[in-house]
């Protein structure tokens, strides 16, 4: 079968006539940063009828999601869910616990920190960025620098992601939380876990974080379309005096006595029966359990993409090993080589659907995700496309990173 001109013979196609997609029937997979995979349970759940939104079962699931919230959280405060994507949960954060004028340190990571002060300062705040690179996790000497340098007290609240989906770092936030005790400074600490939760470690109590961000779409396994903000006594003392406060964000409100109070309006029922099975899995799973699922499997993704890039074709972003996130690898490529190129192949020819990278990495890589409902086949399989594509795009790689990544896995797994 090396026919290029287009005529079948015997029974396939040749090149000319099919070249794309010969492989690509079958389900797709969704390996692009969130929104990720949704379970099918998830899914069915969702699949039923609309029911009353004032009594009767509503009232349960919404109280199972909201304990479970706060066990994934872990926290004893407060939850609040909104029908809304991230930049809802950043607003709501923000509106419910700051005045206009307030100032906020932002430490920035790679895009979304700068983009949440972005936001603040659109609602009326002041942000002071703390810069930081693309390929490093928050500076945090210049971070303690700024506390300490601000005597008056004047910045409210220091924001910054756990991990950022764009650089793929993740941020020591106990350390963050260090930095405020070591400079006696009251400012709130606000962590957006939105590409974390339910990946790592996220001990909010433990922490002392007072206010925490996520969304529906990535390690908790549901559709866009939700997201939360978990607070702490600090956090709710604050908001006594917020005047950024508006009736959809607001948590007084929001603990109002009647159920729908609690959505500020029409609950997104479907997506609460989506969310109750979804933190159900996880917590059957077991938080520990998932958080070790999703470290085997980011292990493997840097073992295979160190194996391809030994010969410089390619190279992780984050440089420190310990500040790689375990939910999205950050994959920077040589200069010169077109990363459409490899995103296009692996969709049209295997429907798989790798990240772009975006903001100053933009056109400089790919990023693939791996967190959320996603098990060995799948990510190996991911890695056998992204080599599959290399082969057929004759891109030169140092070391296979499919044997790489199965010697990872195999051998971390007997160690086990
Ligand atoms: C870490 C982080 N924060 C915030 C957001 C924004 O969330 P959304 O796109 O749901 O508004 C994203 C989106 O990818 C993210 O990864």
């Amino acid at each position: 079968m090396n026919s290029t001109d287009g005529v079948v013979r015997n029974g396939l196609p040749g090149r000319g006539l099919v070249s794309q997609g010969l492989v690509s029937q079958g389900r797709d997979f969704l390996a692009i940063p969130g929104p990720t995979v949704v379970p099918d349970q998830v899914l069915s759940a969702m699949h039923r009828p609309a029911i009353d939104i004032y009594t009767g079962s509503l009232v349960a699931v919404t109280d199972s999601c909201l304990a479970a919230l706060k066990s994934v959280f872990k926290t004893g405060g407060d939850v609040y869910m909104y029908a809304a994507n991230g930049h809802g949960a950043w607003e709501a954060a923000l509106s419910n616990v700051l005045s206009r004028g307030d100032e906020i340190l932002v430490l920035q990571s790679g895009l979304f920190a700068t983009t949440w002060g972005e936001s603040g300062a659109l609602q009326g705040l002041r942000a002071q960025v703390v810069a930081g690179d693309w390929n490093q996790p928050v500076n945090y000497e210049k971070a303690e620098e700024a506390l300490r340098s601000d005597k008056n007290h004047n910045i409210k609240a220091l924001l910054a992601v756990q991990i950022d989906t764009a650089s793929g770092v993740v941020n020591d936030v106990p350390r963050l939380r260090r930095l405020l005790d070591d400079t006696n400074h009251p400012a709130l600490l606000m962590i957006d876990c939105i590409a974390s939760l339910g990946t790592m470690p996220f001990l909010m109590d433990e922490w002392r974080v007072d206010v925490a961000v996520a969304g529906s779409q990535k390690g908790l396994m549901m559709p866009p379309g939700l997201s939360f903000v978990a607070t702490n006594a600090k956090g709710k003392a604050a908001h006594q005096n917020a005047n950024l406060r508006t009736h959809y964000w607001d948590w007084t409100f929001r603990d109002g006595p009647e159920h729908y109070m609690k959505y500020c309006g029409t609950p997104p029922e479907h997506l609460m029966f989506g969310l109750k099975c979804a933190l159900d899995m996880l917590l059957e799973e077991g938080l520990d359990a998932a958080f070790m699922r999703h470290q085997l499997l980011a292990d493997a993704v840097r073992s295979a993409v160190s194996a391809w890039g030994g010969n410089g074709l390619m190279s992780l972003n984050i440089q420190d090993p310990s500040a790689r996130a375990n939910s999205v690898t950050t994959v920077v490529l040589a200069d010169g080589m077109a990363p459409e190129v490899l995103l296009d192949w692996c969709e049209v020819n295997a429907a798989v659907k790798l990240g772009i990278t975006i903001g100053d990495l933009h056109g400089k890589g790919f990023r693939i995700g791996h967190m959320g409902y996603v098990n060995a086949p799948m990510i190996l399989g991911v890695l056998g496309v992204i080599e599959s594509a290399l082969y057929a795009n004759d891109w030169e790689f140092a070391s296979s990173g499919v044997a790489a990544a199965t010697e990872q896995l195999g051998s971390a797994l007997k160690s086990i």
